[in-house]
C-alpha cells in the first residue's frame, strides 16, 4: 500500500481506522515518513497502536472518530473500510484534501471515482487489492459531448 502511495520522507500520512497500528508503524519506521497519524475509534486497538508506535517520533495515534479529525495536511490517506463507508467519506475528502493528495484503499473502492492505480496481491492467506486515488484526478470521466 505504502509503496503504491509513494510514501517517502516528505510524506504526511493519515491512516483512517488504524486498528493495531501496523500501517502507521510501517510508514513511520520503514518508509521514514515525515509525519504519520493513525486515527482509531476503538480504545483497545488504540492502546495496542500506541504501544507499537512508542519511540517513533514521527508517529502518533489519536483515539477518535476520524470524521472529527481534520485531514488537510495529509499528502497520503490510507484506509481499509467498506465501499459504503468510502462513499460516505468522499465529501470529507473533497472538502479537506488538497489536489495531488493520494488516497490508498485496501480492497474496497471509492464508488463513482476512478482509481489511478489498481493492483492485486497475494499473501500467504488470500488475495487482496490496493486502489490508489489522487485528488484532482479521481472524478468520473466527463460524458462525451456530441459535436454538430
Ligand atoms: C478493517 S479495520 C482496518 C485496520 C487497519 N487499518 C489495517 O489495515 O489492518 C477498520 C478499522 O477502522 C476502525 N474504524 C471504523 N470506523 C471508524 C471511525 N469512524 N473512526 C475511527 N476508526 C474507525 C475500526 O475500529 C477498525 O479498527
Amino acid at each position: 500500500m505504502l509503496d503504491l502511495a509513494g510514501v517517502n520522507p516528505d510524506s504526511v500520512v493519515y491512516d483512517l481506522g488504524c486498528g493495531d497500528g501496523a500501517v502507521v508503524v510501517a510508514a513511520a519506521r520503514h518508509y521514514g515518513a515525515k509525519k504519520v497519524v493513525g486515527i482509531e475509534q476503538s480504545k483497545r486497538l488504540c492502546s495496542i497502536a500506541i504501544a507499537k508506535t512508542k519511540g517513533l517520533k514521527n508517529a502518533s495515534i489519536i483515539e477518535a472518530n476520524y470524521d472529527d479529525v481534520d485531514l488537510s495536511e495529509a499528502s497520503v490517506v490510507t484506509l481499509y473500510q467498506s465501499a459504503s463507508e468510502n462513499a460516505r467519506l468522499k465529501k470529507k475528502f473533497l472538502a479537506e484534501l488538497s489536489e495531488g493528495t493520494k488516497i490508498v484503499s485496501h480492497d474496497y473502492g471509492i464508488p463513482g471515482w476512478h482509481p489511478t492505480q489498481l493492483s492485486t496481491f497475494k499473501d500467504h492467506r488470500r488475495g487482496y487489492r490496493v486502489l490508489v486515488y489522487v485528488i484532482g484526478s479521481q472524478l468520473p470521466s466527463r460524458p462525451r459531448v456530441a459535436l454538430g
